[in-house]
Formats: structure tokens, C-alpha cells, sequence
């Protein structure tokens, strides 16, 4: 398995890992699934903000997951503080594939510069709750029954890691 940045081509791919978990998890808070002209619109905003995207690819090139990240919330104050994603194809679950994914993610962030990250996830999402814990990310928020989907409501869990100790800017 090889990680690199996403290209266009790989957009369809990364649009069925997240169609299907819109469908089948509550990794997505939404029943709606996306089109590709979605999720081409994401890429490019992505892409012209500089946030990454990245895909896990095999020997054949098939893509088996993706990670990225953006903003955490608009105001500027939080500009060094980005949420990010993570999807890996359900059939090729634990293969340490997520891991390496959010391995890329934390290296690419470091160098960008990124002080926090953080991933929000639904309270009973055991698996990129222990992915992340084993990365160092700790459970720092938990609202509860923030969301609904599948006729239960969801507690929002935020997981954050601070990357390095170092000052805040000065000024506002
Ligand atoms: C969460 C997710 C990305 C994990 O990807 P993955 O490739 O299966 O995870 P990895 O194989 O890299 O696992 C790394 C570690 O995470 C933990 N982990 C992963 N899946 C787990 C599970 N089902 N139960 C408990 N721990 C789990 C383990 O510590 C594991 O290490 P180990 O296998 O050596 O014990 C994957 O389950 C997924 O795509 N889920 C749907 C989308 C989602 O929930 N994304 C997160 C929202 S940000």
C-alpha cells in the first residue's frame, strides 16, 4: 500500500468510500449521499486552500481509503487548527491502512505549520476512536446527543492532538 496526494482521477473512488459510509455508518451525519460534481468542488476548494488530500493506493492503483483536512472553524483565530477526515474501504479494514493514512496526515501538518488537529466522532465509533488514541490524539469534548441518524441519537466525541508546544503568535 502506498500513500501519495490525491489526483482528479481519484476522485471517483474517494466518492464511493464516502457515499457508501454515508449509506451504511454514522461516520457521515447526513443521509445524503453526493454527486461527483460535489465532491470534484471539494477537491478543488481543497486544493486551492492548500489543505491536502491524500489517497491510499494498492499495487493496482485502486484507491482503498483517503484522509484530508480543513478548516476547524472560519474565524482566524483558528487558523492553526484544522478538523480532519479519514475513510478507509470497508473491506480492507485493519490493515493498518488508516493508520498510515493519518501517519501522512500528521507529518503533511506538521509541516504546514498546524498547531491542533481535530477529528469529531460519533461516541460509539470505537474504531477511529482507538485509531486515534493509538496516535496520540486524546478524547478532550464529548457532546452528547448532538446528532440523529438511524432513529438513535449520536454523541459528538472530539479527539485532539496538539502537535508541538510552541508560543501562540503574537497579536490578535
Ligand atoms: C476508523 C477507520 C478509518 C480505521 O481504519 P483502519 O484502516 O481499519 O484502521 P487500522 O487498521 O489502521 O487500525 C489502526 C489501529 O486503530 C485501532 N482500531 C482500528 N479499528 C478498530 C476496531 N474495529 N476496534 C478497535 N480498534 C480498532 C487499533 O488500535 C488499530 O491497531 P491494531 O490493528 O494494531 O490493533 C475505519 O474504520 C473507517 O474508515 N471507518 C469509517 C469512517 C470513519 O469512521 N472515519 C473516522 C471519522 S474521522
Amino acid at each position: 500500500m502506498h500513500i501519495r496526494n490525491a489526483e482528479a482521477k481519484d476522485i471517483p473512488a474517494i466518492l464511493a468510500l464516502y457515499n457508501h459510509a454515508v449509506r451504511e455508518t454514522t461516520a457521515a451525519w447526513t443521509g445524503c449521499e453526493e454527486t461527483l460534481e460535489d465532491r470534484v468542488t471539494w477537491f478543488e476548494a481543497r486544493k486551492s486552500q492548500g489543505f491536502p488530500v491524500i489517497v491510499a493506493v494498492d499495487t493496482q492503483e485502486s484507491v482503498a481509503g483517503f484522509a484530508s483536512y480543513g478548516p476547524f472553524r472560519s474565524k482566524e483565530g483558528y487558523r492553526f487548527t484544522v478538523e480532519h477526515t479519514v475513510y478507509v474501504d470497508p473491506s480492507r479494514h485493519r490493515q493498518g491502512i488508516g493508520r498510515n493514512l493519518m501517519f501522512r496526515i500528521l507529518e503533511i501538518a506538521e509541516a504546514d505549520g498546524i498547531h491542533v488537529l481535530v477529528g469529531g466522532v460519533d461516541g460509539d465509533n470505537l474504531a477511529s476512536i482507538r485509531l486515534h488514541e493509538a496516535l496520540g490524539f486524546e478524547v478532550t469534548g464529548r457532546l452528547p446527543q448532538t446528532g440523529t441518524k438511524f432513529g438513535r441519537w449520536l454523541d459528538l466525541v472530539f479527539l485532539t492532538k496538539v502537535l508541538s508546544e510552541t508560543r501562540a503568535p503574537e497579536g490578535r
